[in-house]
């Protein structure tokens, strides 16, 4: 089902598109989401390729970033022309299917929703989302019991991840996207009022 000359494309494009530091993270991130993917029945080469693209645009500058998603029709709310790197998963996404002709719908979905979520995310996006967080160096309070519980259930251990994401920017005093409520809202089985606006 993966081609792997595609695999091998998406490699290279990360090793082109980021520093040693982030592309060794990008090799970490992949080995994990590839390892959650056998353990959680989902297909090991899709959740590679996702978790090799998820952060291609993490080092555009900021007004490259803006004006690419302006170019793709990616909207920009307020808080995303403030701070333009919450846009670097759905503009990784676009160049994923402009660059390397990758159309696989679920693979762009978890790339575009692997910094804020996305309510409604799928496993592939889930297990990226969670892949992100628990790749083997990072060390933030917790991460321990998230990595035992993304064996278990990645919908949980998203869960676990994204509040503990808001709970992070809170007691810094840094906005949250309203789209990381939602997404934590969809997580919880909770519907209705969240903060922020909708249509980001
Ligand atoms: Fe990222
Ligand atoms: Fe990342």
């Amino acid at each position: 089902m993966m081609d792997d000359s595609l695999l091998a494309a998406a490699e290279n494009y990360a090793r082109e598109h980021l520093s040693g530091k982030r592309h060794a993270h990008t090799l970490r991130v992949a080995d994990t989401a590839e390892r959650l993917a056998g353990i959680h029945n989902l297909d090991p080469g899709r959740a590679r390729l996702a978790a090799l693209l998820h952060d291609s645009a993490r080092e555009m500058r900021k007004e490259d970033m803006l004006r690419l998603a302006g170019e793709k029709g990616i909207h920009a709310n307020d808080l995303e022309r403030e701070r333009p790197m919450l846009l670097h998963g759905p503009v990784a996404a676009e160049l994923a299917r402009e660059d390397l002709g990758v159309e696989d719908d679920e693979v762009l979905d978890a790339v575009r929703a692997h910094t804020m979520g996305e309510p409604g995310m799928g496993p592939l996006a889930l297990a990226l989302y969670v892949a992100d967080k628990i790749e083997p160096d990072r060390d933030q309070p917790g991460v321990e019991t998230l990595r035992k519980l993304a064996l278990k259930d990645l919908r949980k251990a998203a869960m676990v991840a994204l509040d503990r994401s808001i709970s992070h920017n809170e007691e810094r005093g840094r906005p949250t996207h309203p789209r990381s409520y939602e997404a934590l809202e969809w997580l919880e089985g909770r519907g209705g009022e969240h903060p922020g606006e909708h249509g980001v």
